[in-house]
């Protein structure tokens, strides 16, 4: 069975450890959206790698990795993970593919976000600056660089000509020609030599391995309330988060995804602007910042905290169809006299235990809690679900009771591989 390993929260929810922990199971990882604005943190003993473009199936010897034609490439960013893995002793060598149909962030694109941002004033995004959403913009647009075309050589060919024409808007938008198209079409062609060894038609060859009997797992970036359709809109990124895009971001159809693990953390976080029901802005906050080590693996920001939110949670286990949950980081609430869980929201004079599709009413909604009591027994590296105190289980159990129906199939205790409770393998097809 191949198996789709999402966020269904706000990003961050510590998918890169749970996508390398589930490696060894399959013979293939694939990103299929977002680009480098995504930061996903393994630890091997000891050891921290941070992945943003390259699927956090690499550090495993012999494991393909393929960015799918729904991922948008920088190819400077792609070239320095590869040179950082490399001085880490990580060799891609053979098994680094990327989709020829992915679209490419251009310098310029970084320039369009950033004046974006700047004219929003008050209502910016808060984005990654990694100039994400221009480059999906092109795309939608239809007048995007793929990787593919980068093959180009001609003087005067579709590559330059759409080159010199995204240049032009851009400085059009700017209101100055700080930047030269044949600057911008140099720079990128002294890429290819690089890059052509990794373009191939990833669909085609997901679909052979498929076919021979390899198991492949989808990873995903962000997550469901930062999805393009189903997020919190417009304070999202730009690519589809949910488990659809796991299908047309690497080209297979959606009967390949066997079963979707949805990765939430114990409590809630999220960076950059937007709802947050439950954020805390008070010392709880910021002790779950501070023992949560909770600041961006990409931008280093400070990420908001919060009680963990089951209406968002639900919600993410609807649209992605989740079959189970990656409780994460429940070692951070060690020691907390209570807990709070969300379970609905108060929205003026109504109480929804759905979320609202409105963003301007989910911003006015007010958390409805539950408290459960906390544990002084620390379960931080529990290996077995009877090592957790019973506070800590009456409190997973509860999140799964108030999270539409997905059993918490993995509990995260630590940052590190082992540092997990594998309690339901059946349902990620491992046994
Ligand atoms: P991702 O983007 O979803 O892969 O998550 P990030 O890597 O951005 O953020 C998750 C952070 O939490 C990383 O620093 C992980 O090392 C860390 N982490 C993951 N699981 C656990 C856990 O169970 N406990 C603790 N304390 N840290 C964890
Ligand atoms: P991983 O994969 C958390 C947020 C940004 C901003 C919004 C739009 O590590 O979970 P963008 O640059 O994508 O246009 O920014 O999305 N954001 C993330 N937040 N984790 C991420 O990735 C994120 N990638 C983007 O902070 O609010
Ligand atoms: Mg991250």
């Amino acid at each position: 069975m191949n198996l789709c390993v999402l966020g269904a929260q706000w990003g961050d929810e510590g998918k890169g450890k749970i996508v390398d922990l589930l490696t060894p199971n399959f013979s293939i990882v694939g990103r299929y959206q977002g680009g480098h604005n995504a930061g996903h943190t393994v630890y091997v003993s000891g050891q921290k790698f941070v992945l943003h473009l390259i699927p956090s199936g690499i550090l495993h010897p012999g494991v393909v990795c393929a960015i799918g034609n729904g991922v948008v490439i920088d190819p400077t960013a792609l070239f320095a993970e590869v040179d950082e893995l490399a001085r880490l002793g990580i060799d891609i060598a053979g098994r680094l593919f990327v989709s020829e149909k992915a679209h490419v962030i251009l310098p310029y694109h970084r320039d369009i976000e950033l004046l974006a941002e700047a004219r929003r004033g008050e209502r910016k995004i808060g984005t990654t600056s990694r100039g994400i959403g221009p480059c999906y913009e092109d795309k939608i647009a239809r007048r995007g660089i793929r990787i593919g075309d980068i093959a180009d050589t001609t003087g005067d060919g579709p590559l330059a000509s759409a080159i010199r024409e995204n240049v032009d808007v851009r400085n059009r938008l700017a209101g100055n020609s700080d930047v030269r198209w044949q600057d911008v079409l140099a720079d990128l062609r002294k890429l290819w030599p690089r890059l052509q060894p990794l373009v191939s038609d990833v669909s085609l060859y997901l679909d052979r391995a498929m076919k021979a009997g390899k198991r492949v797992l989808f990873e995903g970036a962000q997550g469901t309330l930062l999805d393009i359709d189903h997020g919190t809109y417009p304070y999202v990124t730009s690519s589809s988060a949910t488990a659809g895009g796991a299908a047309t971001g690497l080209g297979v159809g959606p009967r390949a995804i066997g079963a979707v693990l949805g990765v939430a953390k114990a409590y809630t976080t999220r960076v950059g602007a937007g709802p947050l029901p439950t954020e805390l802005l008070g010392a709880m906050g910021e002790r779950l910042r501070e023992t949560g080590h909770e600041y961006g693996a990409s931008t280093g920001r400070p990420r908001r905290c919060g009680w963990y939110d089951a209406v968002a949670v639900r919600y993410a286990t609807r649209v992605n169809g989740l079959a189970a949950l990656a409780i994460t980081k429940l070692d951070v609430l060690d020691g907390l006299d209570e807990l709070e869980i969300c379970t609905a929201y108060r929205c003026g004079s109504e109480t929804l235990t759905e979320m609202p599709g409105d963003t301007a009413q989910f911003a006015a909604c007010e958390p409805v809690y539950e408290t459960l009591p906390g544990w002084k027994t620390p379960t931080k590296g529990a290996r077995r679900w009877d090592d957790l105190p019973p506070n800590a289980q009456h409190y997973i159990t509860r999140l799964e009771e108030v999270s539409g129906g997905a059993a918490a199939a993995i509990i995260s205790t630590g940052s590190e591989r082992d540092d997990t409770i594998i309690r339901h393998p059946e349902m990620l097809g491992l046994v």
